[in-house]
């Protein structure tokens, strides 16, 4: 069957439902929780719903192509992969080994969390002409860092996201009160493989700075992508210190509670790096092909996914991986189809309006 003909998976959100059913209650809430009161975690979601969309009709759109390139390398649709971290507590016999599969089956990047349950060896072996990106974060041992990097590079990854806003690990209230891992105390197969843990825990240095971000510069080639901006003055910042792309994200909401939803903050940073070359991508909430659309017409490159991939893992491994990103990518071309773009070019900032647009047009 078609994976995109499965009535039990119409939606992302089915896999959501059903991975629920399917992993233990402790596992389910370490992926799905937000920080605090989860206003943020909420907001990325409720936001997409805030704006509308204006097509233009009777356009010819017999032919769509999704394709763009970020950082210069070619790929088949604007969604990439977000980095997340022990996949195999999804999906206990490949974890991010079915991620990049799927991955690479639709002509995505897979980005590999530095928290990884799968080597970084292993991921790129199964996905020779894959694109993949390694993300790292500082660490306590520079050492440890360095040779993370020097892996990544020699393993064929093409960039390296770096993450930026996590000096310390976002407060959760629900998930502390059933399950440790919120605080990430790893065991058994639920354990990254390539950083050296102390007491079970990571090490994170949380007395890095933007100097540590021109030191990355300096100590590596691969192009660097700054995630978890959110403002323009970081994304200035940013420029400055010689990143060649931001992800506007806030860590799907598990970090700092009441950043805004980041299909609204997504403009602000677009300004701030204009004319720089710098390219924008956003993570948070994306779930449909009209969120998609929304967030590259409001000035995104390229849109990644955290949790639905997730969920996929959870349901079906490496089919469900790829069934989410099946469904996802044929929203985004009935999308386009419907809106009449042809291509990502032809995607226009007019095609998308808050919906306060609609209320002053009523007055
Ligand atoms: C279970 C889980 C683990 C994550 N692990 C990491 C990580 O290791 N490094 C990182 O930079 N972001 C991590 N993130 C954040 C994601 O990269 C991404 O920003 C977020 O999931 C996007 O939101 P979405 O899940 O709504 O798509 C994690 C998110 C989740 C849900």
């Amino acid at each position: 069957m078609n994976s995109i003909q499965d009535k039990d998976y119409v939606c992302l959100d089915d896999f959501q439902k059903s991975a629920n059913e399917r992993l233990q209650s402790s596992s389910f809430n370490y992926f799905a929780d937000g920080c605090n009161e989860q206003f943020t975690l909420k907001e990325n979601r409720e936001a997409f719903k805030r704006y509308r969309l204006r097509p233009k009709l009777l356009r010819d759109v017999s032919n769509i192509d999704l394709s763009t390139t970020i950082l210069g390398e070619r790929i088949s649709w604007p969604v990439c992969l977000s980095p997340t971290a022990i996949q195999r507590l999804a999906d206990y016999d490949e974890g991010e080994v079915a991620t990049a599969r799927a991955a690479a089956s639709v002509g995505s990047v897979m980005t590999l969390s530095c928290l990884s349950t799968r080597t970084i060896e292993e991921v790129a072996a199964v996905t020779p002409r894959g694109v993949r990106w390694m993300q790292v974060q500082f660490f306590k041992s520079r050492q440890q860092l360095e040779n993370l990097i020097k892996r990544a590079e020699k393993a064929g990854y093409t960039a390296l996201v770096v993450t930026v806003d996590q000096p310390v690990r976002g407060h959760k209230y629900k998930s502390t009160t059933d399950y440790n891992a919120s605080l990430l105390t790893f065991t058994g197969h639920a354990k990254p493989v390539n950083v050296d843990l102390s007491d079970g825990e990571v090490d994170f240095d949380n007395s890095a700075t933007w100097h540590d971000i021109k030191w990355l510069k300096s100590f590596t080639k691969l192009p660097l992508v700054l995630k978890g901006i959110t403002t323009g003055d970081q994304a200035k910042n940013a420029v400055e210190c010689g990143a060649d792309a931001i992800l506007v994200s806030n860590h799907g909401g598990r970090q700092l509670d009441y950043l805004p939803a980041t299909i609204d903050a997504l403009p602000e940073v677009v300004a701030a790096v204009k004319g720089s070359g710098v390219e924008v991508y956003m993570d948070g909430g994306v779930r449909h092909g009209t969120d998609v659309f929304k967030a590259l017409a409001r000035g995104a490159r390229a849109v990644f996914i955290g949790r639905p991939i997730i969920w996929g893992l959870s349901c079906k491994g490496y089919e469900g991986a790829k069934q989410v990103l099946d469904i996802l990518k044929d929203e985004v071309e009935k999308t386009m189809a419907l809106i009449g773009c042809r291509n990502v070019n032809e995607i226009e900032p007019s095609m998308v309006v808050h919906q306060d647009y609609y209320r002053q047009q009523a007055l």
